[in-house]
């Protein structure tokens, strides 16, 4: 098959589409012919080298994917040869086949196309696992989604908005802060231009968010906390600002506030597993329903996967970013 992979860490031309040897499904997993791969910010860090694939994932970069199911390893039930499906992946998805867990898969929704469910299952998972398992988002809660117009941002938005929260988000631009508005944000902050904190409490009388979904790690921690509310939860999933921070616990204890940080690629598969089957209970109704839509900014071959990468470092992109082999 072909894939994209690093042979030398690098910029966006470290990835080189080469000939690689078909993957064989292990006991309990199936192999998937893609018919489109999510681009995801890991990605760029997989390829500058900071962020090595876990043991025993695949080593090409692609952490979620769409396509057909083509074989069956040992012990898998529930799935067929020919299923249309998309998959939560530790690695592997920029490529022409991959082998996935059978627990991670998920059936393309009713309502849409095969390439464009591959803009969901890791976008979908992270936000659930995050906000709704972790954070435990209620209905009336605000919460603030940092990096709104991002491919995670647009689903947080989407499935605060469903649940019945109140969306605050953060954006770079004015076109990026409308897209936001029309997928349900109320309150739109220009970072480069206005405080979160200060327009986080004046939107809630002063109380602040009940959850943070954080991008920004060490740049934003001593700010996120002071826009918590009492009682709230900082969920740290992106380090764009760093990692090392000074954390003011005298102020999270007045607050009786919690800071937590999570990687879902580093997850055993079993609670990979679970999160994908709450995916699929809780989230794939919306979807088929209409209320909930990936949100695709573009396409490009997979050769073209250098072309994809600068795209998303440009930051230009609403929504998501899709390879197509
Ligand atoms: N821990 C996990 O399991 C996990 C899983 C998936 C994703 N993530 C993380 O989630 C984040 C989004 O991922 P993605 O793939 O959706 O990436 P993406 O589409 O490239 O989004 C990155 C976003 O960061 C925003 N941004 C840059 N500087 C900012 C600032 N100072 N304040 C607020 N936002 C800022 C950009 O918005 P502007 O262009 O407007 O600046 C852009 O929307 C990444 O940090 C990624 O590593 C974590």
């Amino acid at each position: 098959m072909k894939a994209i992979t690093i042979p030398q860490p690098g910029d966006a031309d470290a990835l080189v589409l080469a000939d690689v040897p078909d993957p064989e499904p292990a006991p309990g997993e199936v192999r998937v012919r893609v018919a489109a791969a999510g681009v995801n910010r890991a990605d760029v860090m997989q390829r500058m080298g900071h962020y090595p694939p876990p043991p025993g994932a695949p080593e090409y970069p692609g952490l979620e994917v769409s396509g057909t199911v083509e074989a069956l390893g040992e012990g898998v039930h529930g799935w067929a040869v020919g299923d249309q499906v998309c998959a939560l992946l530790s690695g592997g998805g920029y490529a022409e086949l991959v082998c996935v867990p059978a627990g991670q898969l998920l059936p393309v929704p009713h309502g849409t196309s095969l390439e464009d469910a591959a803009a969901l299952p890791e976008v979908v998972s992270t936000v659930w696992s995050n906000v709704f398992m972790t954070a435990n988002l209620l209905p009336g809660q605000t919460v603030l989604v940092h990096g709104g117009s991002s491919g995670i941002g647009t689903m947080a938005i989407q499935l605060a908005r469903e649940v019945g929260a109140r969306v605050v988000v953060t954006a770079g631009s004015a076109a990026k802060l409308e897209a936001c508005r029309q997928l349900g944000a109320e309150i739109l902050v220009n970072y480069r231009e206005q405080d979160f904190v200060e327009e986080v409490r004046a939107a809630t009388g002063g109380a602040g968010a009940d959850v943070i979904l954080d991008n920004m790690g060490a740049k934003y921690l001593a700010r996120n906390v002071e826009a918590l509310a009492p009682g709230g939860r900082l969920v740290v999933i992106g380090l764009q600002g760093g990692a090392k921070a000074e954390l003011n616990l005298g102020l999270l204890l007045r607050k009786r506030g919690a800071v937590i940080a999570t990687s879902l690629r580093a997850r055993p598969a079993d609670e990979k597993a679970a999160i994908v089957a709450a995916v699929r209970e809780h989230v794939w109704p919306l979807v088929e329903e209409g209320r909930v839509r990936p949100v695709v900014h573009s396409r490009h071959p997979l050769a073209d996967a250098p072309a994809a990468h600068r795209e998303l470092e440009e930051s230009g992109h609403i929504g998501k970013i899709l390879l197509t082999p």
